[in-house]
């Protein structure tokens, strides 16, 4: 090795081992990929997505083992069984795998009895030309394809939240201009009043909706959605979700809504979302912020742009978005809360958490 070429290469070395730069905003960026991002600190998930993936499996593989794991684990209490009762105390799965070289997707919703949720969206992906499947018949599909059930999603903690949510007069809850308003249902849909000023009709609501954020928060409300970019360069992404706490039975959310929790694009990248799903899903905002960047948006203004674009209507929502180019740069954004998501890539030994204030 001549002496010319040696300083290059350790150059290019030291490049590989310092390629964590600090954003404007303090927002770390690793331009590196194999690369797997999470929402929340859900580090055994990322782990487990990481192995994956550094052993040369596909985005796909990867992101089924990093979901797998946080239903496990029941991360936070809120993703795979035992978790987020709805108001008959029942647990449901909803799940969602996007391909972003295909542009396959597959996924379930309101999915009972089925603990795996991830590995339910996949046989989807794979084993119909469907994209979403629902309910029991989501379930009967999974149980025929050969996952096991059905299964008690139940848990001695999700009964127990459920019942304390019962005995305060199912207080909060989803409803908004019924009655009763402050106790358990059945619900009616409130009488309205019209009144005519001058020619004009207008309508008074009587009551007051209960504030949703006493319903959303990190602890009753919460999704992995993972992205993982393998070493050809492939994009995949996916998550998995009890829903909302307490919500109305058969409600569904952005998680296994594609360009909602979740999207990908190998050309332009991915993004990946949690947060107050009802108000979110009627955004795409992962859809925005992948399409942003395919029009030339760094990733940090793209997901700041999809945030504020629900913020200027709905002032009072939380959620976050991450966005992720396709050479791996990554950048998040919030409101309401603070937020937390996970990386690993080849720059650093282990899971690094970045924090993003709103
Ligand atoms: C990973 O996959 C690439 C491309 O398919 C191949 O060239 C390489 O040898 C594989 N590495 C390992 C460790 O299997
Ligand atoms: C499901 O599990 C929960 C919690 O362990 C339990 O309270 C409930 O009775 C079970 N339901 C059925 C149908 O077995």
């Amino acid at each position: 090795m001549t002496n010319r070429i040696l300083p290059f290469i350790t150059l290019v070395f030291l490049s590989t081992l310092f390629s964590i730069v600090i954003g404007d905003d303090g927002v770390a960026i690793s331009e590196q990929y194999p690369l797997v991002v999470s929402t929340w600190p859900f580090k055994e998930a990322v782990r487990a997505a990481w192995r994956a993936v550094d052993g040369n499996h596909s985005a796909v593989d990867a992101v089924v083992e990093g979901c797998s794991a946080c239903e496990e684990l029941r991360c936070d209490g809120t993703v795979g069984p035992g978790g987020s009762p709805d108001e008959n105390g029942e647990t449901t799965i909803d799940a969602l795998i996007m391909n972003g070289v295909t542009m396959e997707v597959g996924a379930v919703a309101a999915m009972r009895f089925v603990k795996d949720g991830i590995r339910a969206a996949k046989l989807v992906m794979q084993h119909t030309k469907h994209t979403l499947l629902v309910g029991e018949k989501a379930s009967a599909f999974a149980i025929a394809m050969g996952l096991p059930g059905p299964d008690n999603l139940s848990s001695a903690d999700s009964i127990r939240k459920w019942s304390t949510w019962k005995e305060n007069h199912c207080q909060p809850n989803f409803w908004k201009d019924v009655v009763p308003s402050d106790s358990c249902g059945p619900y009616h849909a409130k009488a309205r009043i019209d009144v005519k000023e001058g020619g004009c009709s207008t309508r008074y609501l009587m009551g007051v909706a209960e504030p949703r954020s006493s319903l959303v928060g990190p602890h009753n409300h919460d999704t992995i959605s993972m992205a993982v970019i393998d070493k050809r360069g492939h994009v995949a992404v996916g998550t998995s979700t009890n829903g909302a706490t307490y919500k109305i039975p058969g409600r569904v959310g952005d998680g296994p809504i594609a360009g909602s929790s979740a999207y990908a694009v190998t050309d332009s990248g991915a993004c990946v979302a949690t947060g107050d799903g009802d108000i979110m899903m009627r955004f795409l905002p992962c859809y925005q912020v992948v399409e942003s960047m395919r029009l030339g948006m760094e990733p940090r203004l793209a997901a700041k742009d999809a945030i504020s674009r629900i913020a200027r209507k709905f002032p009072d929502f939380l959620g976050a978005v991450v966005a992720i180019n396709k050479n791996g740069v990554h950048a998040g954004a919030c409101h309401g809360w603070t937020f937390e998501y996970s990386v690993r890539s080849p720059a650093t030994d282990d899971v690094e958490v970045f924090t993003v204030l709103p």
